[in-house]
């Protein structure tokens, strides 16, 4: 059944706003209740029910959240199950070699993300206590401390896993708040957005209350032109045909198949396959390196340490 988009959004009342002045806005409650009030009906209605909020396992969700971070909905859901599956607990993805990792991670891109992953699983199973009892940080603080997470992955987690109320801002929660409360606005700066989030976030059930913004900024972003176009912090996803994005893609790729390959072979290889690498091809192997995602030995370059 389509969704009913334009009826979602035809109900919505246009937030009377009071005052704005950069940073710190006052807004009628009931304006803000009106608005609340419309994204838990969308929810209601149509909040998808996706593999990793069937569950309360911090790592699941954590894995899920970093997944999410720059890579569609649609390729997180074959993938998450399939990571589980191979790696079920912080304690086998530490114990996992970084090929194999990688290996799992191939179709997400980014693969700097795995390689974060894996290396928070080893710092956290090398903390003292009992063996096979790793576990993530409680605390923002602790989880903002490990790679490859930030402020927005710290408090995720913790209303999916814990749910405890920390006010965030992503991607679709970023598009619903745009939309509602800045209209007619460019340039909004998130410390703009922020205060609203804080003044209407749920805290007897942040976890679905984000389920529903995350889902409505999503209906909001297939229906209008995005608002996220309008916020300060909106970058466009550069092109990765051509990019050394893609260049450092395709190098890590070739290693999982061969490792051991030289320089030369692997240039070679990447020629004969279509996409030449370029002057930009030693800088990207250097790149891999100093990320930690890619070793020189004796016979060639590999995956790892
Ligand atoms: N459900 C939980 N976290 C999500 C996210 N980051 N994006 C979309 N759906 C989600």
């Amino acid at each position: 059944m389509p969704i009913p988009i334009e009826a979602a959004i035809a109900t919505e009342d246009s937030p009377s706003r009071e005052t704005r002045t950069p940073g710190r806005s006052t807004w009628d409650p009931r304006t803000l209740a009106a608005f609340r009030q419309t994204v838990l009906e969308y929810y209601r209605a149509h909040g998808r029910d996706l593999p990793w909020r069937r569950t309360r396992d911090a790592y699941g969700i954590l894995v899920s959240e970093v997944m999410l971070q720059q890579t569609q909905v649609s390729r997180v859901v074959e993938k998450y199950e399939e990571w589980l599956a191979a790696f079920p607990d912080l304690e086998s993805l530490a114990a996992a070699p970084l090929a194999r990792v990688l290996a799992v991670w191939q179709g997400l891109g980014y693969n700097r993300r795995a390689l974060a992953l894996k290396r928070l699983a080893e710092m956290l199973v090398a903390l003292p206590g009992p063996p096979g009892g790793a576990q993530l940080p409680r605390e923002q603080a602790g989880l903002r401390a490990l790679p490859g997470i930030g402020p927005a992955t710290a408090a995720a987690v913790a209303a999916f896993a814990y749910d405890e109320a920390h006010p965030f801002i992503e991607t679709n929660i970023r598009a619903v708040y745009l939309h509602h409360f800045f209209p007619d606005e460019t340039g909004v700066h998130d410390r703009e957005i922020l205060p609203l989030v804080e003044a209407t976030l749920d805290r007897a059930d942040p976890r679905t209350w984000y389920y529903a913004l995350m889902d409505y900024g999503v209906m909001l972003k297939a229906s209008h032109p995005n608002p996220s176009r309008r916020s300060r912090h909106h970058v466009r996803q550069s092109r990765f045909e051509g990019s050394p994005r893609q260049l450092r893609a395709r190098v890590l790729r070739l290693l999982l198949e061969r490792p051991g390959s030289t320089m030369a072979e692997i240039a070679a290889e990447l020629e004969h396959a279509g996409s030449p690498v370029g002057e930009r091809f030693e800088g990207v192997l250097t790149g891999l390196m100093k990320e930690g995602l890619i070793e020189r030995t004796a016979a060639g370059y590999r995956i790892g340490p």
